[in-house]
């Protein structure tokens, strides 16, 4: 065995959770050759319409141009490094201005003007790499609206990377019988002093929500059962109650993998499966899509999609999450909510109760997890044990590279994330 090696088939070392160095190694070598979410279209609608935030460390500004195109700039000044932009979104207006001299910049990032150019000498300025402007990124793919980055020049193609992968987003996106989701609102964001991998872990753990959640999904069961129950069941209570589904159920939902690290729980069943219909939905559905197609595009209800190495995904409630890595031990989970163009206003409001609920910084499911992160990561000190255990349903002919079902009580999403992980940090990309 290689003595380097972290991620060892079923255990990963400990040190990938709280070592500065590797954290630092993941952002160059992971991150940065990988592809990123930064945004979707419908945050920047009209010409100008801008959106700053920071990948792989990078500050980064997405603008839509004249040609209804989206570039990525680096948001940073040419002259001294000031970052031109400093709020979440905005217009930059006919250009940008720098607020330290007041250098302005087209919004294809192109150097526009200096104040008293005069000062100087035309062809010193000329060799200057400040005399180009704003960089701007060159790996940009807009893809059904949302937008990916990737930083390096090294890595996979984006269809590669993704691959079928991308049939969650399709999935979500063919819920709206306009083809068509629009960011509404601003992100929950809720900051956990945990690496961001034991977030990534959560999302395909599927032996955790009976135990760890009994005390607030478990609650609502309880309160439920002891109700009158006259009427229809809440929506809080719909929304709670699959998560104390028996370890069964879970196991029967199934697993499916794809290459490069990317998964997602909920093949044959799911927690979202059994939602109530919301009026005039599936007849404006049936309208778009005809009834077959209809019926396929919503009985695809996959629960959480874990796209390499940290957007995560739940089609049918409409939910993306972005986990950013701030320091090998503190993280910043992000959770912004989709509203299918042409349904019923009923539909953005059981996603906004969903991500209340069960994502927000407020709610009572996300602390369960929350104190399991920071309880592994003071655990995670002692010295007793060296390795994190994954090998749940391990399989030794388990392989990476292709489309694969298992048990929904597998860990097999986990060590088919953490061996891209362990490739990207070995220097490969996935190839
Ligand atoms: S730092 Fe931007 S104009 Fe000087
Ligand atoms: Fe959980």
């Amino acid at each position: 065995m290689n003595k380097n090696l972290i991620f060892r088939g079923t255990e990963i070392h400990k040190s990938a959770y709280l070592d500065e160095a590797i954290f630092i190694t993941e952002q160059k070598s992971v991150f940065m050759q990988s592809w990123l979410y930064l945004c979707h279209g419908s945050q920047i609608p009209a010409i100008g319409d801008y959106f700053t935030t920071e990948l792989a460390s990078q500050p980064l500004v997405a603008i839509r141009q004249k040609d209804n195109e989206i570039k990525v700039l680096y948001n940073r000044c040419p002259h001294k490094g000031v970052k031109i932009l400093p709020e979440t979104n905005g217009n930059s207006g006919r250009f940008l201005r720098c607020p330290y001299h007041a250098w302005t910049f087209k919004p294809s990032g192109e150097l526009l003007s200096i104040p008293v150019k005069t000062e100087y000498d035309p062809s010193v300025l000329s060799e200057c790499e400040a005399s180009i402007g704003m960089k701007a990124v060159d790996n940009v793919v807009c893809y059904r609206d949302f937008i990916f980055v990737r930083l390096s020049a090294q890595g996979l193609p984006f269809d590669i990377f993704f691959g079928d992968a991308l049939s969650t987003l399709d999935n979500m996106i063919d819920r709206s019988p306009k083809g068509a989701l629009r960011v509404v609102g601003v992100p929950l964001r809720h900051r956990h002093h945990c690496n961001w991998k034991m977030v990534m872990d959560n999302q395909t753990d599927t032996c955790h929500p009976m135990v760890a959640h009994e005390s607030s999904a478990g609650e609502a069961v309880n309160l439920w059962a002891q109700a009158d129950q006259q009427g229809a069941q809440p929506t809080a209570v719909e929304l709670l109650s699959p998560l104390m589904s028996p370890h069964a159920f879970f196991s029967e939902m199934g697993i499916r993998i794809w290459a490069n690290g990317h998964g997602h729980t909920g093949v044959s069943n799911s927690i979202h499966k059994d939602y109530s219909e919301i009026p005039d939905y599936w007849e404006s559905m049936v309208e778009s899509y005809g009834e077959e197609r209809a019926q396929q595009i919503l009985s695809d209800t996959r629960h959480n999609t874990v796209y390499f190495p940290n957007l995560v995904v739940k089609g049918p409630i409409q939910t993306l999450r972005i986990i950013r890595p701030v320091s090998a031990s503190e993280t910043v989970v992000e959770s912004w909510i989709l509203e299918l163009v042409g349904t019923p206003q009923k539909m953005l409001e059981r996603t906004v109760q969903y991500n209340n609920l069960i994502n927000s910084p407020c709610s009572i499911v996300a602390h369960d997890d929350v104190e399991m992160y920071e309880r592994a990561t003071e655990g995670l000190k002692s010295q007793a044990n060296e390795w994190v255990n994954i090998a749940r349903l391990y399989d030794p002919a388990e392989c990476w590279d292709r489309t694969t079902q298992m048990s929904g009580t597998s860990e097999g999403a986990m060590r088919n994330f953490y061996s891209m992980w362990q490739r990207m940090m070995e220097g490969g990309n996935g190839e």
